[in-house]
């Protein structure tokens, strides 16, 4: 049996798809294990759900540093000691600096609310409402310098409807982050998903501008 991934999550909120990843990976036969769930945020609730289910947690306050750089050399020692194979962002709401992401270069993973590459930033289920959009959905992508830009791997589409709010909307396309990211920590883990100088691959094959395309 191939070794097993051990995956540092970070986040820094309600930890949803921590969740999602912890019901999904944490059997015995599965490919990739949870070692660390590291958050800037001592008050974050995905802290609470990773000790519950027996996972190291580490608090490092950004507020703490004096600038991005100090603390982005700080969480990549705080990271490093727990040796991942991959680190995955799950609501880590904080900009990268490019040593940080060149560090993780090819295992670092992002799932942002919105079918990249629409709606960077925040507050994307109002906009999609206010763009009057007939889909929405979520992406997870390999992380670049670029803010929630860089390759993808894989998409899940929602349709809009014409009663849809952004809390309903948030609803839907969280539903459906908590089933296309274990799916694609898993991808890694098995070493099917891999990421080279042209872009990110699932079992040898490209896969193109909009990474795997799911239609819930
Ligand atoms: C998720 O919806 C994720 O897509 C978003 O933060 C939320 C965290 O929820 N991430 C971004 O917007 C990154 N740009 P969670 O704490 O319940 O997992």
């Amino acid at each position: 049996m191939p070794q097993r991934c051990d995956v540092v999550v970070l986040l820094s909120g309600t930890g949803g798809n921590l969740q999602a990843m912890i019901d999904s990976l944490h059997e015995r036969a599965s490919p990739a294990r949870i070692c660390a769930v590291i958050s800037n945020r001592a008050d974050a609730f995905g802290l609470e759900r990773a000790a519950r289910a027996g996972i190291a947690t580490h608090v490092l306050d950004h507020t703490a540093y004096e600038g991005r750089e100090a603390f982005d050399a700080a969480l990549i020692q705080a990271i490093d000691a727990f040796q991942p194979a991959l680190v995955v962002l799950a609501g880590f709401m904080r900009i990268l600096t490019p040593g940080f992401v060149r560090h993780y270069h090819g295992r670092l993973l992002n799932i942002h609310p919105s079918l990249l590459p629409l709606y960077k930033g925040l507050h994307t289920h109002q906009r999609v409402l206010d763009a009057g959009d007939a889909e929405h959905g979520c992406s997870v992508h390999f992380v670049t310098e670029e803010l929630d830009g860089g390759p993808l791997v894989v998409q899940a589409v929602v349709s809009v409807e014409l009663h849809d709010t952004p809390a309903t909307l948030a609803q839907k396309v969280h539903a459906r982050e908590h089933l296309i990211y274990p799916l694609a920590i898993r991808w890694f883990a098995e070493g099917r998903l891999t990421l080279d100088e042209h872009g990110a691959s699932l079992d040898g094959e490209p896969l193109g501008p909009s990474g795997h395309l799911i239609r819930y």
